[in-house]
């Protein structure tokens, strides 16, 4: 009988996958020289690690996996909300995907935003510049979650926004860690619910008027298959789905600046860019370096599914309802796959199509259209990418003697001081 292994997972974090495939591989495992594959018992059940472009595959394959009962609901319930995208299936899943597509990856729509962003982003520099200092990180959650509201049809002050989007990214650090940040992440859950619940319920009733085409507009008067509106609740979710994970792309901003002020000839590159280009959003090099930010960083450490009947992986059997992991971070860094891995290197993803490579999942794998990758890569993309083009122009450099370090077991990480940046 296997051990279980839930609590080295809360323990070892990031490092977890890696040292079960070193401890706990079975005889048979063993045998079959597998990368990935390793049979542990979660939560009392056994599961499979998958990896590679492969294992991507597999995860990816609807005729062979599923979401229903593949997360645990002690974490999908604060992280994604009851009644999430994440955790639907088959023709309910692509419909309500459909919503999430259509306001995410629209050329148009995303123009909106990054201009927003854009705009605030500058101001906040500004005043990182009467500070003569300032934190990316921090900084970050107010103008990604301010541009994402406001872009959302959602009339707020500057600073109500800042503090709901404060909310949001407390829910995203607390899911995984016992036992204060787990219990401040339900605390926000329970209360961004409400709010947005209420957000919803005003646009149907008309004492709210979000544009046409906005993200509220559009949640509030979205309808299942069978033609029924989402419940007011789960619409709320679903608006939440949206706003978290844009404030949550905070994390790669922190680390990324790193990144950048470790590589000057990457900073003058994306400096003169902004120069030829005359816009901060969307440049090629910009967009290349933080498609690296997004390779190499920890964010997503594993995803979850089950399988519907039987399979194997490198040869080891996955039975019918065992529930398989797809290793993120070790695919993102696979020897086999990339060219010296630890090395960052935005060259990678200039003119490569890299980013759409089974071996490159930061934000999932397969077609966001089609499947359950992240429909938000576009929005966290051009957000990174005109903000490291922002950092860039500035005269400035990192604060020496911050503790700019972060935890490998701690999920979601960020480097402890939120990268602070003197001018
Ligand atoms: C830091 C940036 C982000 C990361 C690392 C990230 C990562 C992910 C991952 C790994 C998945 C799951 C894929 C799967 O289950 O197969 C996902 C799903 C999702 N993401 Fe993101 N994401 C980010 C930003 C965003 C943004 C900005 C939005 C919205 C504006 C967004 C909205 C969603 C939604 C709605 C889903 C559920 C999709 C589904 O189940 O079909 N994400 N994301």
């Amino acid at each position: 009988m296997m051990t279980d292994s839930t609590l080295d997972l809360l323990r070892r974090g990031y490092l977890f996958t890696a040292n079960a495939r070193r401890d706990r591989r079975s005889p048979r495992e063993a045998d079959a020289h597998p990368r990935y594959a390793v049979t542990l018992r979660l939560l009392g059940r056994p599961a499979t690690v998958v990896g590679g472009s492969e294992g991507v595959r597999l995860f990816y394959d609807s005729t062979v996996m599923q979401r229903t009962g593949a997360m645990p609901q002690a974490v999908a319930r604060p992280l994604f909300g009851r009644g999430a995208v994440h955790g639907l299936d088959g023709s309910e899943h692509h419909h309500r995907k459909s919503l999430f597509v259509g306001v995410l990856m629209d050329e148009e729509r995303l123009q909106q935003l990054f201009a927003i962003a854009d705009g605030l982003l500058v101001e906040a520099l500004d005043t990182w510049r009467h500070a003569g200092r300032g934190i990316v990180h921090d900084t970050t959650v107010d103008v990604y979650g301010t541009a994402v509201m406001r872009w959302a049809g959602i009339e707020l002050t500057q600073r109500d926004a800042a503090r709901r989007a404060r909310q949001l990214a407390e829910i995203v650090d607390g899911f995984a860690t016992p036992v204060a940040p787990y219990a401040r992440a339900w605390a926000r859950r329970v209360a961004c619910d409400r709010w947005a619940a209420r957000l919803v319920g005003e646009t149907r009733s008309g004492r709210r008027l979000p544009p046409a085409g906005s993200v509220l507009a559009e949640v509030a008067s979205h309808r299942d298959e069978q033609g029924r509106l989402l419940d007011q609740h789960t619409a709320g979710v679903e608006l939440l789905n949206v706003l978290r994970p844009t404030v949550a792309v905070a994390r790669f901003a922190a680390f990324g600046t790193l990144a950048l002020f470790e590589s000057p000839d990457w900073r003058r590159r994306l400096a003169s860019e902004v120069h030829e280009r005359g816009s901060a959003v969307g440049g090629p090099l910009a967009t290349a370096f933080t498609h690296e930010v997004r390779r190499i960083y920890p964010f997503v450490p594993l995803l979850a599914a089950r399988a519907m009947h039987d399979t194997s992986f490198e040869g080891c059997p996955v039975p019918a309802g065992q529930r398989v992991l797809l290793d993120v971070l070790a695919t993102n860094h696979d020897p086999q796959e990339w060219e010296s891995p630890r090395t960052f290197d935005p060259e990678r993803f200039l003119g490569t199509g890299a980013e759409w490579s089974d071996h490159f999942v930061p934000q999932g794998g397969g077609r966001p259209e089609t499947g359950h990758r992240c429909p938000g890569e576009l929005v966290a993309v051009g957000l990174l990418a005109l903000t490291f083009s922002r950092l860039a122009q500035l005269d400035a450099s990192l604060v020496r003697g911050q503790d700019a370090g972060w935890s490998w077991r701690r999920i979601p990480t960020l480097p402890r001081s939120g990268v602070v940046v003197e001018l």
